[in-house]
């Protein structure tokens, strides 16, 4: 069992919500930030106040949404982005559901060998770092996107507070200073002309991080939508810096480019409708797979059986990861056979094997593929006044991308084209494989993990979560969601316990520090499980909706993330 509180996380949060003016104190240890109407919940506590002030201005869910992204792309530029991609789910509050895809897509010139030697050997990080590691950004179509469709606040007001913090500036924490002199020596070595703003100086607790080009493109995309971005000054500096790089986004990918509206994968969960990403996301059919597997046997966290869970969790997690590589990719350029990965007989069928006392070797599992995600991402929930939710996941994949910052534009570039299986069968960086249904294709999306889902009980919304973490996030909001419904959690303390995460290959479970409580090692141990220990999984920013309708975040430690709400 794994139930410790931890009051030392616990008064960094509340010295946070104090910080930023949260409205309501947390009332104890494990219990976050509760709201009586709407909570927005994202890795930086001023895009948790952007998105607050336009909820409080009368905008909607979406609004809000719109502002805290373009927010995390000037506050948190590891992940937050303009030259990234990523997906919102979206539930309206009289029950309908949307997704929209806004993922980055391969360029017109991109093919399936452009990571490889004349040998046919991968050459190092090319799919990782610099100008060729890029797909065409989609997140300012989507954002124009889901405004156009869900909007009811003007297009300027959502984006002048990114505008504002771009400008003026914001003051580093201590992390923030350090992240950013850790990034400097990549930025100096991808990026073809000196990103000052990121380089300039040695940064120190208390420094202003000022972005003024960015501020410049941010005012673009304000006075010009989409125009402001695909078109005119900043692709031509989009272009240029290409060319000066040896990268291949041209003009005609930025003006080709569209986010997508597709149908949200929806499944049941005993009393539970999940509302999850479908394709180009694994993330949505592996919560769905798992649960629809979990739902046959009895699960707890008390004493001896929380191992029990945690062997049951694992080798679900074995069989959908190789699911996963073999099955799943871009279903605009790969029939992913969603129905048949979710059909119960299948399921069951794949769960013939499972032994209750001994872990299933992976070998014996499937001969597959299987391919990694680098873990920089980031994840918001948004829940308004009139009960619209959005859960959103969006990234530039790696830490800080491609390490290229456009010049002129001031923005980073993702480095999304390694979630593309760069050459199927061979291991990547991180040692695993990767699969030929998600080889690269120009146009096509690289398959991604980003699970952004939420979760109605009784036909009303019950919870928003999500999480960043790469090829962990499936299994983070996995975790999450099994420890408030099975375990009775509330919405912090599920967001603050220990996680474990499994992937079929490699064949270990990895754990947080201080989550083998008990005899929990010697449990997986006996079962043929082998553990490694690794830092923080995921960065879980959920909303509960408690039973007298008001709302619980759960913002996660692991980061400076926060909740605001009123
Ligand atoms: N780049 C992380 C993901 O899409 O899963």
């Amino acid at each position: 069992m794994n139930l410790k509180f931890i009051p030392r996380k616990f008064g960094l949060l509340c010295l946070v919500a104090i910080w930023y003016g949260c409205s309501t104190p947390q009332e104890e240890s494990v219990t976050g930030l509760i709201t009586e109407k709407a909570m927005v919940v994202s890795a930086h506590p001023l895009a948790s106040d952007v998105g607050k002030s336009i909820l409080q201005q009368g905008g909607n869910a979406v609004d809000a949404a719109i502002a805290v992204h373009f927010a995390l792309a000037v506050v948190y530029p590891e992940a937050g982005n303009i030259g990234g991609g990523g997906f919102f789910v979206i539930r309206q509050k009289e029950g309908t559901y949307h997704s929209l895809d806004f993922r980055e897509r391969g360029p017109l010139a991109a093919h399936p060998d452009m990571y490889l030697d004349e040998n046919g050997e991968v050459i190092d990080r090319l799919s990782l770092k610099g100008h060729l590691a890029s797909g065409v950004p989609g997140a300012v179509d989507g954002m124009v996107k889901a405004h156009e469709k869900f909007g009811s606040l003007p297009w300027a007001d959502l984006i002048q507070p990114a505008i504002d913090l771009a400008s003026e500036g914001f003051v580093l924490t201590e992390g923030e200073a350090n992240k950013f002199n850790r990034a400097k020596e990549n930025f100096q070595q991808y990026s073809t002309v000196d990103p000052v703003q990121f380089t300039g100086k040695d940064w120190v607790t208390g420094d202003r991080l000022v972005q003024t080009q960015l501020a410049e493109t941010l005012t673009r995309i304000r006075d010009l939508g989409r125009e402001g971005f695909y078109a005119g000054p900043v692709a031509e500096y989009i272009v240029a810096e290409m060319e000066r790089g040896g990268g291949i986004i041209s003009l005609e990918d930025l003006e080709k480019y569209e986010s997508t509206w597709r149908d949200p994968l929806v499944g049941q969960y005993k009393d539970y409708k999940i509302i999850t990403m479908g394709p180009p996301s694994s993330g949505g059919l592996i919560i769905l797979q798992m649960l629809g597997t979990m739902k046959d046997y009895p699960v707890s966290n008390k004493g001896e059986d929380y191992a029990a869970y945690l062997h049951l969790k694992t080798e679900m997690e074995r069989r959908v990861y190789a699911d996963r590589a073999a099955y799943m990719a871009d279903s605009d350029y790969y029939p992913v056979p969603i129905e048949a990965l979710l059909d119960e007989a299948y399921l069951k069928s794949r769960f013939l094997t499972f032994d209750p006392e001994k872990a299933t070797p992976s070998a014996e599992i499937q001969e597959g593929q299987l391919l990694s995600m680098s873990e920089e991402t980031t994840h918001f929930s948004v829940v308004d006044p009139m009960g619209n939710a959005v859960s959103c996941t969006t990234t530039l994949n790696g830490g800080m991308g491609s390490s290229v910052v456009v010049d002129g534009a001031g923005f980073i570039l993702n480095n999304e084209m390694d979630d593309f299986s760069i050459k199927p069968g061979h291991p990547n960086m991180f040692g695993v494989l990767g699969g030929e249904a998600n080889k690269v294709e120009p146009g096509k999306r690289m398959l991604s993990s980003m699970t952004p889902t939420i979760l109605e009980k009784g036909g009303e919304l019950y919870m928003v979560v999500g999480t960043p973490g790469g090829s962990t996030i499936p299994t983070s909001v996995f975790q999450t969601i099994v420890n408030v419904i099975e375990f009775g959690m509330g919405m912090q303390e599920a967001v603050n316990e220990k996680r474990f995460h499994s992937q079929w290959q490699p064949e270990v479970i990895s754990y947080e520090q201080g989550a083998l409580t008990g005899n929990l090692q010697q449990a997986l141990e006996s079962k043929g499980h082998v553990l490694t220990e690794r830092s923080g999984i995921g960065r879980v920013d959920a909303i509960l909706r408690l039973p007298d309708g008001r709302l619980e975040g759960g913002a996660d430690p692991r980061g400076m993330d926060a909740a605001a709400g009123f």
